[in-house]
């Protein structure tokens, strides 16, 4: 988690530097104020991958080389440095030395919902599949052996398949099979858990109108075909819808997180508001997860929070934060913490954004 985090030519802004609080951080101001540009630098520490654009290079301040993002994390005593320069790929130094996206992910592991991902229930299945990978990867060393391993694998039969030459696929498919139940077993175990989390937070939550929905959603997890078939038997018998289709349909490749109500996609049922209070819990229970049985703790980054938020959702918002034990970090346009309300938070910082400058 970053306490001290040290802006240089990023986006609009020239210099700052921020102290951050352990709990809960709130950011607001007008538009163009640079909410959004903080909350980037502080996802870019977690991930050195832009939330907003694709492109890094975007994020250096108009007619400047370079940006520099320095991060500390005063429990762990670690310091990090990210660097773009305009023509060169971003180089990521922790404690001085050169490091990897996959430890960073680790080490300063977040989540952001920002107004392109609110809705985890409207998002393709590879977006809910990816979140919940990403977690089980955080928590998990050996997980992403096996998860390269799989896709190495499935690289392997797609291209038998393309070629439609078969005559060698048994042993990749006995293979694929192996390392496929050996992921889906840990995604099942992670899902679980996160299930109960969520119902756990819910309970918590103060009934209102606002929570109803809740009720009666009903989450499962879809592995990625019917999960009574024996894997390798499922590969055997897909094997020449999967030649003309020239490559393997079914698989862990396809898991899902199925959101349903009364079985119908809760995308088509739920308002935008509820879809978005939703992913938010969806999220606080992965991190619930990771803390309680992994003793991780990921930052919940929430942009313009809100948006598609009417004032009782956003007071179930509130109701959550008591529930919370990580690092948040939310913006909005207006202040909506008077200090009555502040008062009532554990750890509660508030910066006016124009103010920073
Ligand atoms: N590379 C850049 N160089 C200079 N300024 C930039 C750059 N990229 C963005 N900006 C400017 O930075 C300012 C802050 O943008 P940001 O998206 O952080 O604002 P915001 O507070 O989130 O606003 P909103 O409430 O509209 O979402 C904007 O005026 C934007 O035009
Ligand atoms: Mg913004």
């Amino acid at each position: 988690m970053i306490h001290d985090l040290t802006l240089n030519n990023f986006r609009c802004f020239s210099s700052l530097n921020i102290k951050l609080s352990p709990g809960i951080n709130f950011f607001y101001g007008k538009n163009g104020s640079g909410k959004t540009s903080i909350l980037e630098a502080i996802n870019l520490c977690s991930s050195a991958k832009s939330f907003k654009s694709g492109n890094l290079q975007s994020l250096i301040s108009i007619g400047e080389e370079a940006f520099n993002i320095k991060g500390h994390d005063n429990t762990s005593g670690y310091s990090l440095v990210i660097t773009k320069q305009k023509t060169k790929p971003i180089s990521i130094l922790l404690n001085n030395s050169k490091t990897t996206t996959s430890k960073l992910i680790r080490e300063f592991p977040s989540t952001s919902i920002h107004n392109n991902t609110f809705s985890f229930a409207d998002a393709p299945p590879d977006f809910r599949r990816k979140l919940l990978d990403k977690s089980i990867f955080i928590a998990d060393k050996q997980f992403s052996e096996t998860w390269f391993s799989y896709y190495r694998c499935l690289k392997q039969r797609n291209a038998l398949l393309k070629n439609g030459s078969i005559i060698n696929i048994e042993p990749w498919e006995k293979k694929l099979a192996d390392l496929g139940k050996e992921l889906t077993a840990l995604r099942i175990k992670f899902f679980n858990n996160t299930f109960y989390e969520l119902k756990d937070l819910i309970s918590k939550l103060n009934k209102s109108p606002s929570t109803d929905f809740l009720e009666n959603i009903n989450i499962s997890f879809y592995p990625g075909w019917d999960h009574d078939v024996e894997l390798s038997e499922l590969f055997k018998s897909n094997r020449n819808k999967d030649l003309r289709r020239k490559s393997t349909s079914e698989g862990p490749h396809k898991a899902d997180i199925r959101f349903l109500i009364e079985d119908v996609e809760a995308k088509q049922i739920l308002s935008r508001g509820e879809q978005k209070l939703f992913s938010i819990l969806w999220c606080c229970a992965q991190h619930e997860v990771l803390r309680k049985y992994h003793e991780i703790n990921a930052v919940l980054i929430i942009d313009d929070i809100k948006s598609e938020l009417d004032d009782s959702t956003f007071e179930v918002f509130l109701n959550l934060l008591n529930f919370l034990n990580n690092q948040i970090i939310f913006s909005c346009i207006d202040d909506h913490f008077s200090s009555k309300i502040e008062a009532d938070f554990r750890e509660f910082k508030k910066f006016h954004v124009e103010q920073l400058k």
